[in-house]
């Protein structure tokens, strides 16, 4: 491959817009335009926390009963700023808004989708310099274009996804996105701030040996999880145990590592979490269709994410993701205790 040789995030939405013209219309290329721009911006900004006033806490709550970050409330900001700009998005939820954010122009009105987003994630590795991320997930409205969204515009299934992704904030910064037709990732060059095709048509391992997990949760955990931990720190060379425990706190970057190199992610309901910790649609939902369209599984510990019907704006879900194998073995210690 020569230098030159780079694909652009541009580029190659352009290149697939013509191969996906039943989906990726201008509009939704326009939207991924948008967002590769406001990723810059973010990334910009968590790179030079430390040296500017972006650290610590807002002084305020979200409505998760969350201290919010500085950077919360900016990474919120600029993205509601640059997806309201595109002119394709007629409402945008967000884990820092309590209720979802509409559009009063005609433009954004007459808009064909809505957007939902955890703007920063992993919030509480910002001040100690930990990779974090933004999660995206993008759907068809359902109500009249021209009239106000509704909350039928986001209660929709994960199935209905046309897009989902995220940009991780990292060694080097990534956008990593699918609309349904395999997953790709684009690393930022800073040299000339342009995200470029680095990872072609993701495919996750259906096995793998690393398990992510907040152990310290252990005891709260439901019988199936424990006994399914043990079973990773057995001694066994065939089935290259014991396994690696690897949890950074930030889910994009648990995620993409264990999609890169094959591994299992689990937040499961426990007495403090009845319900889980990580929410359906902003969090569950855009990573349940990434990992499927590479290849892996995303369940509540027995149905799958992207079945299930929302019912609120921040509900929260159990969480098993990763390879195939490994998240059906989860699932049959549940069943079986
Ligand atoms: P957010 O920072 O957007 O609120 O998300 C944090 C989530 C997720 O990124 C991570 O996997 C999980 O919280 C970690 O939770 P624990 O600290 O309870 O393990
Ligand atoms: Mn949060
Ligand atoms: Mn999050
Ligand atoms: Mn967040």
């Amino acid at each position: 491959m020569t230098k030159f040789e780079v694909t652009t995030l541009n580029e190659f939405i352009l290149k697939s817009q013509m191969e996906l013209d039943y989906k990726a219309d201008g509009g939704f290329s326009h939207m991924l335009h948008h967002i590769g721009t406001a990723a810059r911006i973010v990334n910009r900004e968590v790179n030079k926390a430390g040296l500017v006033d972006v650290l610590g806490e807002a002084g305020n709550t979200n409505v998760q009963g969350e201290d919010q970050k500085k950077l919360d409330i900016i990474a919120n900001e600029y993205f509601i700023d640059a997806m309201h700009s595109c002119g394709e998005i007629c409402a945008i939820a967000s884990e820092e808004n309590e209720s979802f954010i509409f559009f009063d122009d005609e433009i954004a009105k007459n808009a064909k989708y809505v957007f939902m987003m955890d703007p920063l994630d992993g919030s509480s590795n910002i001040d100690v310099n930990v990779s974090i991320g933004t999660i995206f997930s993008i759907y068809k409205r359902v109500t009249p274009e021209g009239t106000q969204a509704t909350m039928e515009d986001f209660l929709q299934k994960g199935t209905e996804q046309v897009a989902s992704g995220y940009i991780l904030y990292g060694s080097s910064t990534m956008l990593v996105y699918t609309t349904g037709e395999g997953v790709n990732g684009f690393t930022l060059d800073p040299s000339i701030g342009e995200f470029c095709l680095s990872h072609q048509m993701i495919k996750t391992p259906e096995d793998g040996t690393i398990y992510s997990v907040n152990e310290g949760n252990y005891k709260k955990f439901p019988k199936g999880v424990k006994k399914y931990i043990k079973y990773c720190q057995e001694r066994d060379s065939k089935t290259s145990r014991p396994y690696s425990s690897r949890y950074i706190g930030s889910l994009v970057s648990d995620f993409h590592r264990n999609l890169l190199k094959g591994g299992v992610f689990i937040y499961p309901e426990f007495e403090n979490a009845p319900t889980g910790k990580l929410r359906l649609l902003y969090e569950c939902n855009p990573i349940a269709y990434l990992a499927e369209q590479a290849g892996g599984k995303a369940t509540n510990g027995e149905q799958r994410i992207m079945e299930l019907k929302p019912t609120s704006l921040h509900q929260r879900t159990p969480f098993y993701t990763g390879s195939k194998n490994m998240v059906e073995k989860v699932e049959a210690y549940l069943k079986k205790h």
